[in-house]
């Protein structure tokens, strides 16, 4: 059972402004029009976009042989009775959309589909609105306050059987968007619940709202941490050397209240200064004996499930050891996957470095690390 999404980017986007036809405008590093394609390709056995005249070979080339591409027309419903004349004969269901609205989700075209598939000939998304409405006249009285409670801003994508909407668009009328004409043959249209991430870009004040969507994650949520720790070399020559959740044979080992796995350590005290869930002292320290002699594994998974209960994930980590011995570079990827094993595999990447001689590291009195950890709340 095939689906095609039609596509209408054949506007010049003069409200917009920005000399260029809208679907080519960017946002966040990509045009509209690439944004729209990727979310509705993972549901889409054909995707078809109309374009404006002259500009065929451009689209084509920006959006890959596998999204065909035709010449639009001057108004939009011209512009998908082109597009409508390429569906696939084996197309059950067309979904019609807009570049303007180029952050709609493939959840919320799965949902249109779903009610499609569940036997309604046209589904729309919609959201409530949250200012009165009213009706005026030419000389700007009101005529009509409508029910607030009963009206929705209506969005796309917008889905139909493709008869439907075949049917649809052979009468001459205009409409702003498809459900218009299929609600002129008396066809019931289903409205679902739209997203506010579908908005519309029409001005450039959109573009900062939606640039705002796109970037939630990283601007709102994202937290940074910093941790670090020393440990002196023991005098027992017995003493195990743990190490970035490894244990490293014919080394003297730190002395310590755990393992001394500084590089562990400093970890966990750079998620645990992310997620301001205290330290390693407070969440570990003497008063919780059973953590005497934890190993540093222990510690970053006891640690991942503090600042998982406390809804964050981790983005990344970062270890820089620093002393004289052991040399890391040749077990380096074996550190890496031992810390980011115990970190749920998360990204970790672990650096060294002397310090020329200088300081009780330099000296080769003692081991230290510094971490960095990059989160963001769930
Ligand atoms: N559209 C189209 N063909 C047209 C006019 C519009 O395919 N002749 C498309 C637009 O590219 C857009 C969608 O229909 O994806 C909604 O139109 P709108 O937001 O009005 O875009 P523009 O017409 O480009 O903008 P403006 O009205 O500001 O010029
Ligand atoms: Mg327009």
């Amino acid at each position: 059972m095939s689906i095609t999404v039609i596509i209408p980017a054949g506007g010049s986007g003069e409200r917009l402004g920005a000399n260029l036809p809208k679907a080519l405008v960017q946002l966040g590093g990509r045009t509209l029009i690439e944004h729209a394609v990727s979310q509705m390709s993972p549901i889409a056995d054909q995707v078809i976009v109309a374009v404006p005249s002259g500009l065929e070979a451009q689209f084509q080339s920006l959006l890959g042989s596998e999204v065909t591409v035709v010449t639009g027309g001057i108004t939009r419903t011209e512009s998908v009775s082109a597009a409508l004349k390429q569906v696939s004969k084996d197309s059950k269901y067309v979904l019609v959309h807009d570049a303007a609205r180029p952050l709609a989700s493939t959840d919320l075209a799965r949902r249109i589909i779903k009610e499609l598939e569940a036997g309604a000939d046209a589904v729309i998304p919609g959201l409530k609105v949250v200012d009165t409405i009213k009706r005026v006249n030419v000389d700007g009285f009101v005529t009509k306050t409508p029910n607030r409670t009963k009206l929705r801003a209506i969005q796309t994508p917008q889905g139909f059987t493709r008869e439907t909407l075949i049917t649809a668009h052979k009468s001459e009328s205009e409409a702003t968007d498809d459900a218009g004409l299929v609600e002129e043959l008396d066809i019931p249209v289903k409205v679902i619940l739209g997203e506010d991430r579908a908005l519309k870009i029409t001005t450039p004040e959109d573009l900062i709202r939606a640039n705002r969507f796109l970037f939630a994650t990283t601007d709102a949520e994202l937290r940074v941490g910093i941790g670090t720790d020393a440990h002196a070399f023991s005098s027992d020559p017995s003493r195990v050397m743990a190490l970035a959740g490894l244990v490293w044979a014919n080394e003297i080992g730190v002395d310590g209240h755990s393992d001394g796995d500084v590089a562990a350590h400093a970890i966990c005290d750079a998620l645990l200064s992310a997620a301001q869930c205290g330290d390693l002292g407070s969440n570990f320290g003497t008063s919780r004996p059973e953590y005497a002699g934890a190993s540093g594994a222990t510690l970053l998974q006891e640690t991942l499930s503090i600042i998982t209960r406390a809804g964050f994930a981790i983005n990344n980590v970062a270890v820089q050891i620093v002393g004289n011995r052991p040399k890391i570079g040749p077990r380096r990827q074996e550190a890496i996957d031992a810390l980011s094993q115990a970190l749920g595999g998360a990204p970790v990447s672990v650096s060294a470095t002397t310090t020329d001689g200088l300081g009780f590291t330099g000296e080769g009195k003692g081991l230290a690390a510094i971490a960095t950890a990059l989160i963001t709340r769930k």
